[in-house]
């Protein structure tokens, strides 16, 4: 439920309108200034705030093992809509807590958090960024794993 959830005021009653615009730009395009972040080979991806699906997607057509997280249920359901043969997971989870994911004790090489930010206080980003540290392999890498493997 996007209820209670900070920063998600208003997308669902404006998810479709906003699924529509946000499709309409690449992945390549709205990341255009960070592709160089994105590791080639592939990874294990977090994409937080995952909104209709476009990055997560295009994520995982290049390979990466991809979990979405997206508190509002209509942008939920647009993504599976949009995109049905994507392999990427998705979580109905939020900041500042990301508690299912954390839950899963999971990590990943690459956290995206595009266009979410500025939805949070300052309170809830020091605990959003707390909780996303503690998610990077870089942080705490995967038992077994070593930190080059991505
Ligand atoms: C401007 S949209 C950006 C969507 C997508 N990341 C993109 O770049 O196209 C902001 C997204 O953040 C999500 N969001 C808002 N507050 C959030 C929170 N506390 N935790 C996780 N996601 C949140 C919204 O539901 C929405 O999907």
């Amino acid at each position: 439920m996007s209820i209670d959830v900070p920063g998600t005021e208003g997308y669902a009653e404006s998810a479709a309108a906003l699924a529509n615009e946000w499709r309409k730009i690449s992945f390549r395009d709205h990341h255009r200034p960070v592709l160089h972040l994105i590791p080639r080979a592939p990874s294990r991806v977090l994409d937080v705030g995952a909104g209709m699906g476009r990055d997560a997607a295009a994520l995982a057509a290049m390979g990466h093992s991809v979990v979405a997280v997206e508190p509002v249920d209509e942008l939920r359901a647009a993504a599976i809509n949009f995109y049905p043969a994507s392999n990427a997971a998705w979580l109905d989870d939020s900041l500042p807590e990301l508690c299912l994911v954390r839950a899963k004790a999971d990590t990943f090489s690459t956290v995206l958090v595009t266009a979410v930010w500025m939805h949070l206080d300052e309170a809830q980003r020091r605990r959003g960024m707390g909780a996303i540290s503690d998610l990077l392999d870089a942080i705490r890498p995967r038992r077994g794993a070593s930190p080059k493997d991505g």
